[in-house]
């Protein structure tokens, strides 16, 4: 068989997306499952964004656009910038993308060589590591567990700081932990970036999901930190917009104009469309985002009490996005019937296969000892769910 591309060997199987299409067949096959794995709002894009993207095809704007982005929602995301983060950017500092996920990969194909290391604080959203080995760089963990959860510290970054260090990938809010990072924490980690001489890649695509905690952008601590970083943000969650792939970076003139470069030879531009809809996302009323921050806030607090009161369970109360990571090492050795728990994926199959609920297993993201459940479901689901999984876990024993 003719060989392919060795770093494409390096990579490890997407675990969720697998979940994804296994899920479309398991539904597909009539099984009533209730998914809590899913990274996306369970709300409908708001009425006022569609429109603009109906109009956007009435009036043909659907041909290529400048790689970058149009101007006018460049110009959108400064004034964002300005007004909600207080910093300060220009359009020329800014490209727009396919989705966080490609302006991701396009930072880390600007800024990095063969050899380089990149830190990843760990849990970890499971796509930062696959993206740095194929790109050709090395991904180097920070462990942030501790027994009672994950606790990022700048001592536990500084550890892993060589010479061959080119940037840190920092989530905040957090994918899978809920952590919300406060500006102390940002102030002392930007200052290892400035100091060492390597860029901060601040995704920040929860930014509006922080229930307890303020959110702070990276960028926006000192200039000197500014001029590290790349902040990396998109509609996918604050706007219920996953499918419409919009995502944008702002950082120095160097890296965009390199994003710029390397875009242009391989996606072109993002969907003119959505771009248009952006505008009035980002331009438009906040009150819908608002809307489904409140009702996440709700579920937040309803998941967190049920899974307080289940025996062998822990997890801490997260402060942001919409996930929570839940401690299940105290069912590993347990059984029912013939399924035996040796691991978070065997507890995710025990679940899925006993109570049709689904849930991610914390291999996805560097944490063996745990499930993520996403709480983006309506409250009467997570309602059942919780019903259906204490059921589940009396029936384990040793
Ligand atoms: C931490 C994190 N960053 C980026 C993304 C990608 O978002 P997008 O839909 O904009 O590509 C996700 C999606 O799950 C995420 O969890």
């Amino acid at each position: 068989m003719t060989s392919l591309n060795n770093r494409v060997s390096l990579m490890d199987i997407n675990l969720s997306a697998e979940f994804r299409s296994q899920l479309e067949s398991l539904k597909r096959a009539g099984r009533p499952i209730i998914s809590l794995n899913v990274g996306e709002p369970d709300f409908n894009t708001p009425e006022h964004i569609c429109q603009a993207a109906i109009e956007a095809i009435e009036q043909g704007f659907t041909k290529y656009t400048p790689v970058e982005g149009i101007y006018e929602l460049r110009e959108a995301i400064c004034t964002k910038f300005r007004e909600e983060n207080n910093v300060e950017y220009t359009p020329a500092d800014i490209i727009v993308s396919t989705g966080a996920k490609q302006v991701l990969a396009n930072a880390l194909y600007a800024i990095c060589n063969e050899g380089d290391e990149v830190l990843i604080p760990t849990p970890c959203w499971g796509s930062y590591p696959e993206m740095v080995k194929l790109i050709g760089a090395t991904p180097v963990f920070v462990n942030t567990e501790e027994p009672g959860g994950a606790v990022l510290t700048a001592d536990k970054i500084k550890q892993h700081i060589t010479d061959k260090t080119k940037a840190i990938i920092l989530n905040n809010p957090h994918n899978p932990t809920g952590a919300v990072y406060d500006r102390e924490l940002l102030r002392e980690i930007g200052n290892l970036a400035h100091e060492g001489n390597f860029y901060v890649i601040s995704d920040e695509v929860y930014e509006y999901l922080a229930y307890e905690g303020e959110f702070f952008s990276m960028a926006s601590i000192s200039s000197d930190i500014k001029a590290k970083t790349i902040t990396v943000n998109g509609l996918s969650k604050a706007f219920a917009m996953t499918g419409w792939r919009v995502g944008y970076a702002a950082g120095p003139k160097q890296v965009i104009d390199a994003m710029r470069l390397i875009q242009s030879y391989t996606t072109s531009n993002m969907n003119s469309i959505s771009q248009k809809a952006a505008v009035a996302a980002l331009s438009g009323s906040k009150e819908s985002v608002d809307h489904m921050v409140r009702e996440f806030d709700r579920r937040r607090r309803f998941i967190v009490q049920r899974l307080q009161q289940m025996q062998g369970i822990s997890c801490l109360t997260p402060r942001g996005a919409f996930y929570i990571m839940v401690n299940v090492a105290a069912f590993f050795g347990k059984s029912y019937k013939d399924c035996m728990i040796r691991n978070s994926m065997d507890f995710s199959m025990y679940i899925l296969n006993e109570t049709n609920v689904l849930m991610s297993p914390g291999v996805i993201f560097m944490a063996p000892d745990y499930v993520r459940i996403s709480y983006s479901n309506s409250l009467e689901n997570l309602e059942i769910a919780m019903d259906r999984m204490e059921k589940a876990l009396r029936l384990l024993t040793d």
